[in-house]
């Protein structure tokens, strides 16, 4: 009996965990549902996960444009939240500016905003990045980047709440290949 309770348990938090996020993934039919996120209940919790270390990139000198060659590279960006997830990106760096092209493993977030969650909500429509879907339905993000190595704050729309999550991205210059900097790291 209580074997058959727990097998029951289990199985609904199988089932629960596999539908939690429908939306994590493009699918090649109708639109995926995106999951109910708890409120807040602080800044620090709003992104209803667990606090993340955010040691990365401290200590780390900020890398500019001006440091890189023209040119677009391969990066990785480091993400504090595993509910956004870069898959991939390209690094375009043009004179002494450089944006980032990013690939999400998910396809639950309309926009992107450079800067806070508080920032995000009083920036106009225009500042805001929308997704661009790539061949296999992936959304993309051209994003301006001020420096890599750097803790980046980044805010990201989630369709089915309508509401910011804070994230922070670290752009890894240690991913670049060395043709792209001007002089060695
Ligand atoms: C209580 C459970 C969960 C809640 C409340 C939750 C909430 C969210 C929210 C609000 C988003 C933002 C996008 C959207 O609104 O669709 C998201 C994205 C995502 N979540 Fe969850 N989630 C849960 C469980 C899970 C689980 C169990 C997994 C994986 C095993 C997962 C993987 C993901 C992924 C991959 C994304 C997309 C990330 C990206 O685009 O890079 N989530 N989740």
């Amino acid at each position: 009996m209580n074997t058959r309770k727990q097998i029951a348990v289990l199985l609904l938090a199988a089932v629960f965990s596999l539908t939690a996020c429908a939306g994590a993934a493009p699918s090649s039919g109708a639109a995926p549902a995106a999951p109910k996120e708890p409120e807040p209940v602080s800044a620090a919790s709003g992104s209803g996960e667990a606090p993340e270390s955010g040691s990365e990139g401290e200590g780390l000198a900020p890398v500019y444009a001006s440091q890189l060659r023209e040119g677009s590279y391969d990066i990785k960006v480091h993400s504090n939240a595993s509910m956004f997830r870069v898959t991939a990106a390209k690094l375009i760096v043009e004179g002494d500016s450089m944006h980032c092209v990013m690939t999400l493993s998910g396809v639950g977030y309309g926009k992107l905003f450079m800067g806070t969650k508080e920032e995000a909500r009083k920036a106009d429509e225009s500042e805001t990045i929308p997704f661009v879907k790539d061949a296999e339905g992936y959304y993309t993000y051209d994003c301006p980047i001020e420096a890599l190595d750097k803790e980046t704050d980044c805010a990201a729309w989630s369709i089915k709440n309508k509401r910011w999550y804070p994230r922070v991205l670290i752009y890894q210059s240690d991913s670049l290949p060395p043709e792209a900097w001007k002089t060695a790291p």
